[in-house]
């Protein structure tokens, strides 16, 4: 054979070769197994033909390399500019949610109570009648005992209808001084209205120390106020019952639409209730083995749901309740 021509043929065959593919056809055709170069490599005899044979091999295996490259190169070219990719485009956006209001309002006031060196605590909201009521000292025909306001599962065990089961359970861990602050869901059998749910939640403050005062009590309570709704509130105290603490108040914090002139929110008093509180009544002190002439203290239980409603404004408590994004997503 001629190897020069071979050699040229195969040069120009490499040469056109614009794909991959067809510079495997050009390979297989002239270096293959079954191709004229190799079939003649095997029947060479003498040694002249096999080194002008062996260089056509080289010089195409060259070319083929050669090609290949440049094909490469090529190919990566066009990629770069046919398949484009904005690396500075802003990528997809992964929605942030936002903390329930409730748990925001629970924040704040868990906070303020650690600032004053408060233990903040959470308690079980299956409660035994023993701690829900008889402890604090619920009489027996206190009407939050009958089936109709409260949840019971059996005689013994209901959802516990406010927080202040805690006062008796830290009461009962360990000695005083206790200052402690819980807070969770209480249950109570009401209809669902603008301002009641039958779930809601409550915070419960108690201090067991000696020498605390309703002084205490106040200003413990202004600090709190102060933190959920700014700095110009006041507090002030009337009269009321509970149970479990003696004497007993109502906290009323300044309205903050009106400034304490009168509107709407506030019934036009320039107060808005914020809940319950007290000295610790002396019996609950015997209910847990202490000595009511050896210590002193207040106890406090306000609504979550009414810190959120008025800190937000929020008219309808159902709000709270209904996970719905679009009214959940203002705060
Ligand atoms: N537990 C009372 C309520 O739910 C509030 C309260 C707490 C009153 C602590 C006095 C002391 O109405």
């Amino acid at each position: 054979m001629d190897a020069e021509a071979y050699r040229q043929d195969a040069l120009t065959a490499v040469e056109h070769a614009d794909t991959a593919t067809e510079l495997d056809e050009a390979r297989v055709r002239y270096l293959g197994r079954k191709s004229e170069l190799k079939q003649a490599l095997r029947e060479v005899r003498d040694r002249e033909t096999g080194m002008a044979l062996n260089a056509a091999r080289e010089a195409i295996e060259e070319a083929l390399t050669a090609r290949q490259a440049e094909l490469e190169r090529a190919e990566l070219d066009r990629a770069l500019t046919e398949d484009v990719v904005d690396v500075t485009l802003p990528g997809d956006e992964l929605p942030l949610g936002s903390l329930h209001p409730i748990t925001q309002v629970r924040r704040i006031v868990e906070d303020a109570f650690l600032g004053l060196g408060y233990e903040v605590r959470d308690d079980r909201e299956v409660e035994t009648v023993e701690y829900n009521f008889d402890k604090l000292a619920f009489a027996p025909t206190h009407p939050s005992r009958s089936h109709r306001d409260t949840f019971f599962f059996d005689d013994t065990h209901v959802l516990r209808t406010e927080t202040s089961p805690s006062q008796i359970h830290s009461l009962e861990e360990r000695e005083p001084p206790i200052y402690m602050v819980s807070l969770g869901r209480v249950y109570r059998r009401d209809a669902i209205t603008a301002t009641r749910y039958p779930i809601f939640h409550q915070f419960e403050g108690l201090a067991v120390d000696k020498g605390l005062t309703l002084a205490d009590l106040k200003g413990t309570l202004l600090h709190v106020m102060r933190a959920l709704y700014g700095p110009e509130r006041r507090v002030r105290f009337r009269t009321h019952f509970f149970p479990f603490t003696e004497p007993s108040i109502e906290p009323d914090v300044s309205c903050g639409i009106c400034g304490g002139a009168g509107c709407r929110t506030c019934k036009w008093s320039g107060w808005i209730e914020m809940g319950g509180a007290g000295m610790v009544d002396p019996r609950v002190y015997e209910n847990v083995g202490l000595d009511p002439e050896e210590w002193t203290g207040f106890a406090f239980g306000c609504g979550l749901e009414r810190a959120a409603q008025l800190r937000h404004d929020i008219p309808d408590i159902r709000v709270l309740w209904e996970g719905d994004l679009r009214a959940l997503r203002q705060f």
